[in-house]
């Protein structure tokens, strides 16, 4: 029989049992300033395959390990100057760093890897949980594979069920888009694999180099280096058609059935008919939009539209995000 799933208010002595079930190898869906994510005890390799069971993600999808301090770095990772470069400049916060693993890390929380993702989030009472339980903590997003990001606690209780039982509420993620990858196993060859709201710009100009966006297809039967190529990734089910251009004309011509989002409100007297026609923020502002992206893609996937049809941002900095994490979802 399964347990129901129970959301918990971020108190003190909530946190103290939570922390408790984690260094018992249990897992807990955290808030994080990104997404929310499906935490367990990093160094156990029951608690990292009870993460892949509950996600139903294929055990070859390496996992995020989420430190709360400096010190721990060296404890699951080798770091290099560039990596401690980026960490004293983006942590905490939504940068994650691939380096090469230590053998704290167990090869189930890295698919086999000899390397580890490592990430110090900023939400204040992630962080206090990863203090509480002593050990670092891995956590890819609390979804079932394959289905868009969380970024709330109602979120995860509707997407994972029964799969999480304890859920720690820390209100909806600020930012709304997963983390940044940057792969630093080769400092003097950065490469990103995933864009996020720290640019490949800021990363460039603390680096002193430039940052290449990686292009290296995922080896079949091995573990995904990069995990951008993988396809239907953060997908809802109502079929998704992105387009460079997209005109309240276009909404006005289309079926009603189905629906038009766009980046900011579309201008003025345009025909904009009710009922279809949405946007992620009145001004076009991307961070806003970024924030609301993953919670309005959920909403209109309920709401029985034949198809969702998306305007992609264009530009770099957080356009190159939200466009990155469109294509995936509109990628068949
Ligand atoms: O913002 C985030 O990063 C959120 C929150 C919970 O921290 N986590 C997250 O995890 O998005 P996940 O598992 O959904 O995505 C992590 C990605 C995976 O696609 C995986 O392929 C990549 O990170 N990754 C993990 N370890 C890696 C490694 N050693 N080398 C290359 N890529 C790695
Ligand atoms: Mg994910």
């Amino acid at each position: 029989m399964s347990r129901a799933s129970r959301i918990y208010r971020g108190t003190p002595r909530n946190l103290a049992m939570l922390a408790g079930r984690l260094r018992k190898g249990g897992l807990v869906a955290v808030p994080t300033e990104t997404v929310y994510g499906l935490a367990g005890d990093a160094t156990s390799r029951s608690a990292c395959v009870g993460i892949f069971r509950a996600k139903g993600r294929p055990r070859g999808d390496p996992l995020i390990v989420h430190i709360a301090s400096l010190r721990d770095l060296g404890r699951v990772a080798r770091a290099n100057p560039a990596a401690l470069r980026l960490a004293a400049r983006f942590w905490p916060g939504p940068l994650t760093i691939v380096l090469p693993k230590t053998g704290l890390v167990p090869g189930e929380a890295t698919a086999g890897l000899p390397s580890v993702a490592v990430r110090m989030p900023s939400h204040p009472l992630f962080r206090r949980l990863i203090r509480l339980a002593g050990v670092p903590l891995a956590a890819p997003s609390a979804n079932p594979f394959g289905y868009v990001s969380p970024t709330t606690a109602e979120h995860v209780r509707r997407s994972l069920g029964s799969r999480v039982t304890h859920i720690l509420d820390g209100g909806p993620s600020r930012i709304g888009l997963e983390s940044t990858i940057i792969d630093l196993r080769d400092p003097g060859r950065p490469a990103l694999l995933r864009p996020g709201a720290v640019t490949r710009g800021e990363l460039a100009r603390a680096l002193g180099m430039p940052v290449a966006m990686s292009r290296r297809p995922a080896a079949r039967g091995r573990a995904q280096v990069s995990p951008g190529r993988m396809r239907r990734h953060y997908s809802p089910r109502t079929p998704v058609t992105l387009h460079n251009f997209l005109s309240p004309r276009m909404a006005a011509k289309g079926r009603p059935s189905d629906a038009w989002l766009f980046i900011a409100k579309p201008a003025g007297n345009a025909p904009v008919r009710g009922g279809n026609v949405f946007w992620l923020d009145a001004k076009g502002d991307l961070r806003r939009a970024a924030r609301r992206l993953f919670a309005t893609l959920r909403s209109l996937d309920e709401g029985g539209f034949r198809r969702i049809h998306v305007e992609r941002p264009a530009g770099a900095g957080l356009a190159e995000a939200l466009a990155d994490r469109l294509v995936r979802a509109s990628s068949r």
